[in-house]
């Protein structure tokens, strides 16, 4: 392994930038420049000097406003003015560097350069050359081979330049896959290929696209390889299909045990504004940062997610949310989803459920899911007040009246109606719902019992903003072997356990017929 920290070296102010549809001006990438510094990066390459005022201006400024600590850099082609530009802009930083490039694969060199081998090298040399007795000694001077990814053909020539290079005065040496075109092992055998070569005589840089969507996993990989420079960017910001994002790659080396010099927790808000300013919206399916790129949907994945919550690696998660600075996960509620998801949903909302009452509303949910795809949290709030709090059945209570209530056993006048026969009755027990039970168990011969009972005070929003009482109660069918979690929510702490109690007998009916 790759025993040094990995360098992360940021382009989203020049390769991302150049990319956008509506660059950005000083104003712009001094925000962006402020959240890399937050972000922890320790290279930036600026901009462009050479390429307009505007981008020279704003190499200059933030050259100037930057950490100590941080490498500054700007792009220069191997010529002279434009590695004069960006000395001009970058040498106000204390750690200044100038990145220049010329292309070194077979089919540039002879298309778009027009130029023979040997001329392309010596290009590149006199670049170097010419950058470091303009740096001086302690700056850095970065090569790039562009298309270096295309150099399988000629990647002997390519080593012996960077050998000629770096014998010039560059000291990193950076292999970019400017496009993107197939397997990532291609792109690997070349990076392995000139880390056994150039050792320890310079840095090693990679600088991946993403054209295939590979970028990442290209990127990592070289880290492994010895690339202890890794070019990425915001977003994945860049040419075409961008280049490599930085947070995927940070995380995927954190979760393989490399310590990472970032701020992890500020990859979600870096995301988030960098995707404003960059007028690029996140794909909701987007690695990491995504809206849904942390939901649970599936019953079995919902299960295995709450059962590993708070656990440092989770079931059917990469990460815990927290590390990059997202709230949670979501769970949705949909057609594949189960009780879970009711029992998280509907407690997070402020209202208590039991695991038995959430597999009871999952059927039901799940056929209204069916037609209407993921349900909204009101809209499984409806079926939890038409559901558990006012549960429709054949028990309705007719009147409830005192009889004796100051000794400890009270006494009640009950009339119930059932089934649309009324019966009444004098109940007797330690409270209301004691005394409805006594009641129907010696009226009706329902086998009931009464397991435990609690009243709580909430904030029930749906129905108002003053505290509500709500009345749990765990009650069973002996003969029916049910056993039921049931509740009511009322303003009045009587009323709410009546009609609690009134809830559950209509449940233990609901539940009778589901057995039969
Ligand atoms: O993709 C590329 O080849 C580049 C170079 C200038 C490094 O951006
Ligand atoms: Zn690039």
């Amino acid at each position: 392994m790759n025993a040094e920290k990995p360098f992360f070296y940021d382009v989203t102010l020049r390769d991302g930038n150049q990319a956008l549809k509506k660059p950005w001006n000083l104003k712009q990438k001094e925000i962006i420049f402020n959240k890399l510094i937050e972000l922890g990066v320790q290279g930036i390459e600026v901009g462009f000097a050479g390429a307009s005022d505007m981008d020279f201006a704003a190499c200059e400024y933030l050259a100037k406003i930057a950490p100590q600590d941080v490498v500054i850099s700007g792009l220069a082609r191997a010529i002279e003015y434009d590695i004069k530009k960006v000395y001009e802009a970058v040498k106000y930083a204390k750690k200044p560097r100038v990145h220049t490039f010329i292309a070194l694969s077979e089919f540039n060199m002879k298309y778009v350069l027009q130029k023979e081998p040997e001329e392309v090298q010596k290009t590149a040399v006199n670049a170097v050359k010419f950058a470091r007795s303009l740096f001086g000694k302690d700056a850095d001077v970065q090569f790039s081979a562009e298309h270096f990814g295309d150099c399988e053909s000629n990647i002997d020539f390519v080593i012996e330049t960077f050998l000629a290079v770096i014998e010039a005065g560059a000291n990193v040496i950076n292999l970019p896959n400017t496009v993107e075109r197939s397997r990532p092992g291609k792109f690997l055998n070349l990076v392995k290929k000139v880390a056994e070569k150039i050792q320890d005589k310079a840095i090693i840089s990679v600088h991946c696209h993403n054209d295939l969507g590979m970028a990442t996993a290209t990127t990592v990989e070289s880290y492994f390889l010895g690339a202890r420079q890794l070019e990425c960017s915001l977003n994945g910001l860049g040419e075409r299909a961008g280049n490599t994002n930085i947070y995927e790659v940070a995380i995927a080396l954190y979760n393989s045990g490399v310590e990472v010099p970032l701020n992890l927790k500020k990859i979600y808000e870096t995301a988030v504004l960098v995707s404003e300013m960059a007028e690029i919206p996140i794909y909701e399916k987007m690695p990491l940062i995504g809206d849904d790129a942390l939901a649970h949907r599936s019953g079995i994945h919902q299960d295995g997610a709450a059962k590993t919550k708070g656990m440092k690696k989770g079931a059917y998660r990469p990460i815990q949310p927290e590390l990059i600075g997202r709230e949670g996960e979501f769970i949705g509620f949909t057609s594949q989803s189960g009780k879970t998801a009711i029992y998280e949903i509907i407690n997070n909302a402020g209202y208590p459920i039991s695991m038995e009452e959430a597999q009871y509303l999952q059927p039901i949910m799940k056929k209204i899911a069916e037609e209407r795809g993921e349900l909204t949290e009101s809209e499984m709030l409806d079926v939890y007040f038409k559901e558990l709090i006012y549960i429709k059945g054949p028990y309705r209570l007719v009147k409830f009246e005192d009889i004796d209530v100051a000794n400890e056993i009270e006494k009640y006048y009950i009339v119930i109606e059932y089934n649309g026969k009324i019966i009444e009755g004098i109940g007797e027990g330690k409270g209301p719902i004691e005394a409805i039970v006594y009641m129907i168990r010696r009226t009706l011969e329902q086998n009931i019992k009464l397991l435990h009972y609690k009243q709580i005070a909430l904030n029930d929003n749906e129905l108002g903003s003053k505290a509500k009482a709500m009345t749990i109660i765990q009650l069973t069918d002996l003969d029916k072997d049910l056993k039921i979690i049931c509740r009511s929510l009322h303003d009045d702490t009587r009323k709410a356990n009546l009609y609690a109690i009134i809830n559950g007998l209509n449940l233990l009916e609901k539940l009778k017929d589901q057995k039969k």
